[in-house]
């Protein structure tokens, strides 16, 4: 049987198109496109670059970014004062505040001081309460991501055995949800699960988040499922030359390929579909503050 390898990167562009125009829309009816603020807090080289990713493709959909940096020893105050200004700023559709945050900082204190209505990444409590009952919430993009690719793939996911790897609040928590609402029988697995490969190997959609290079080899997947790998590791790649990195998955993707049904590459996988659905729910924030 082929193995069908989903191509993050082209349902994103197409997700992309969708959503600038949306964005036009918008533009028309208030008189100014959807503005999303980004905030970046130090000099943590991975979040640099998602930050810039995140920049360019806003305003390449047609929506307005504002991006605050700030230094590496900010104190929480002063973050908290700069949430609250964006909160009452009428101009300001979205929020994000990049993770992680230094550690005099308490993330949690600064992800629930966004207001919930601005919480593009939806990781407000409000929005993961809503998200766990069930009703409209802003959801939080990589699951989201997932999910659509799921769907576009499999149509229907009712009834299907669904084993999410990783219980973290921004993937596998929010990713559980969202097939557990769309009828799967999902299973939360993590580092401390009994039996992890026989648990995975019975997955018939198998998501990988468990942020630990290439763990999930063939072993760990049922012949015909679907594999999503929601890893971005950075690994020593010597065969590429002395100090050379290349990207990789939580999945060992050869390994893997070979029994999947279809998989997700890394990269050109998840990675692209995160930020399209954070495009999608500044957009959604947008709409919904003015409607
Ligand atoms: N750091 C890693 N992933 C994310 C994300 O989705 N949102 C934010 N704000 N920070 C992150």
């Amino acid at each position: 049987m082929e193995t069908k390898i989903i191509d993050g990167k082209a349902f994103s562009e197409k997700l992309v198109e969708t959503v600038a125009v949306e964005a036009s829309k918008i533009k028309n009816a208030i008189g100014r496109p959807p503005a999303l603020a980004v905030v970046l807090v130090g000099e943590n080289s991975a979040s640099k670059v998602y930050v810039r990713n995140k920049i360019e493709r806003t305003e390449a959909a047609g929506m307005r970014s504002i991006e605050h940096r700030l230094d590496a020893d900010t104190d929480q105050a002063t973050l908290l004062a700069l949430i609250e200004e964006m909160n009452n700023d009428d101009a300001v559709d979205g929020i994000l505040v990049q993770l992680p945050l230094p550690d005099q900082i308490d993330e949690d204190a600064v992800i629930n001081a966004v207001a919930p209505e601005k919480d593009v990444d939806g990781f407000h409590v409000v929005n993961a309460g809503l998200l766990a009952t069930g009703q409209d919430s802003l959801v939080p993009c990589t699951p989201y991501g997932c999910l659509l690719l799921l769907r576009d793939q499999l149509g229907s996911l009712s009834g299907l055995n669904a084993v999410v790897v990783g219980r973290s609040n921004i993937v596998g928590k929010p990713m559980a949800q969202l097939l557990l609402k769309e009828s799967c029988t999902v299973t939360i697995a993590h580092s401390r699960t009994k039996d992890l490969k026989e648990v995975c190997a019975r997955a018939d959609i198998l998501v990988a988040a468990v942020g630990r290079a290439e763990m999930i080899d063939g072993d760990y997947v049922k012949p015909g499922a679907t594999v999503i790998d929601v890893g971005i590791n950075r690994v020593a790649a010597p065969e590429r030359g002395e100090g050379k990195f290349r990207l990789t998955g939580d999945v060992d993707y050869d390994s893997a390929a070979a029994k999947a049904g279809a998989i997700t590459p890394v990269p050109g996988g998840v990675g692209p579909m995160t930020i399209a659905c954070l495009l999608r729910n500044t957009a959604v924030a947008a709409a919904r503050r003015f409607n």
